[in-house]
């Protein structure tokens, strides 16, 4: 059987407006942080974001939150789209799809005990009766690995993995469908890191929850996502089953992040040569010609698009050659 479609998106586009600077007031141009976005979630899939810093990846989820509009394509939860949901639509997705935030002690009220930051989402959504809260609390503490007395707590006692965990405890309180995080177990020790992705890989892979994942470690994106979409100036250019295409990058790209990667007995790594053009003057051609070691002119001429091909989408007129 199929599995529902979670999120569509067809060519998204995200640009900002950079303000005006200067005496002159002279605009400092168009800033095109996603372009041409195409991407296609179903129920229970597990998808890593990768890519450099600035690639477009918060944006992206910004953008499926519905936090921000997107400034072309659409985007579909389920079959409506995401900008015109009516207000008890709105309500429903917003317990349906739960975000859990890079900060997470910026993102809870200092003031409020453990307790009451994860029965707020509870009780905004009417999920369970006051009666059976203290139970529901404790659960949920037991769900992340954290005992039941830390509910009496207010966040400022807790070490930076615990109020992490206490994040990921009240994403679950709502009893999301899809759980987006951005760089969630980064900078977390690595038992906690290990608990903490455990936790979302059962909930995944059990509980039928649909996953996307914002990481800078391909370790944590192999071990956690069935798929992975790599991401570079706003664009995905190479995307599909995690083991393919870690496996057998396609891309240059894709190969380039994969050896900056920074592996166990191997102190050096290569990083990527040269910068990344700037968002707001894009190069013609591939955006990526400018650093890619297997650039020839057609790249610079063309700009490539995104295609199927050896069980994956690449966006690339020389994709790397699949080892047998
Ligand atoms: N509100 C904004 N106004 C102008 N430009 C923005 C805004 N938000 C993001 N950008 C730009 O959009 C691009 C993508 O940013 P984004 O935050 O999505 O990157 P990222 O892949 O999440 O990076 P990181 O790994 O550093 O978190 C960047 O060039 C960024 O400077
Ligand atoms: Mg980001």
């Amino acid at each position: 059987m199929e599995r529902q479609t979670v999120f569509t998106l067809l060519d998204v586009e995200r640009t900002y407006e950079l303000g005006k600077a200067g005496w002159f007031g002279k605009s400092r141009g168009r800033l095109k942080a996603l372009d041409g976005v195409r991407l296609e979630l179903r129920r229970g899939d597990s998808l890593a974001l990768v890519g450099e810093s600035g690639s477009g990846k918060s944006t992206l989820v910004r953008i499926m939150l519905g936090l921000e509009p997107a400034s072309d394509g659409r985007v579909l939860y389920g079959q409506h789209d995401l900008g015109q949901l009516d207000p008890a639509a709105r309500k429903r997705f917003a317990r349906e799809v739960a975000f859990i935030y890079q900060n997470a002690r910026g993102s809870m009220n200092p003031r409020l005990r453990i307790a009451d930051i994860l029965a707020e989402p509870i009780r905004l959504h009417r999920l369970r009766p006051e009666a059976e809260m203290t139970g529901r609390v404790a659960e949920l503490l037991a769900r992340v690995g954290l005992p039941a007395e830390m509910a009496e707590r207010f966040p400022n006692e807790l070490s930076g993995g615990q109020i992490r965990r206490v994040a990921i405890a009240r994403a679950l309180a709502a009893e999301p469908q899809v759980i987006m995080a951005d760089e969630s177990v980064a900078g977390l020790d690595v038992s906690v890191q290990a608990q903490v992705l455990n936790l979302l890989r059962d909930l995944c892979r059990e509980g039928g929850i649909t996953l996307v994942f914002i990481t800078h470690d391909l370790g944590v994106a192999s071990y956690l996502c069935e798929r992975i979409a790599v991401l570079y100036l706003g664009r995905i250019v190479e995307q599909g089953p995690t083991g393919a295409i870690l496996g057998n990058p396609r891309h240059p790209y894709t190969r380039g992040l994969m050896q900056a990667f920074p592996k166990f007995g191997a102190p050096l790594t290569a990083p990527l040569k040269g910068e990344i053009p700037s968002p707001v003057n894009l190069p013609q051609g591939c955006r990526f010609a400018g650093r890619c070691p297997e650039a020839r002119d057609a790249c610079r001429e063309t700009d490539p698009v995104l295609a199927e091909q050896a069980g994956r989408q690449v966006a690339c007129h020389f994709p790397l050659e699949v080892a047998q």
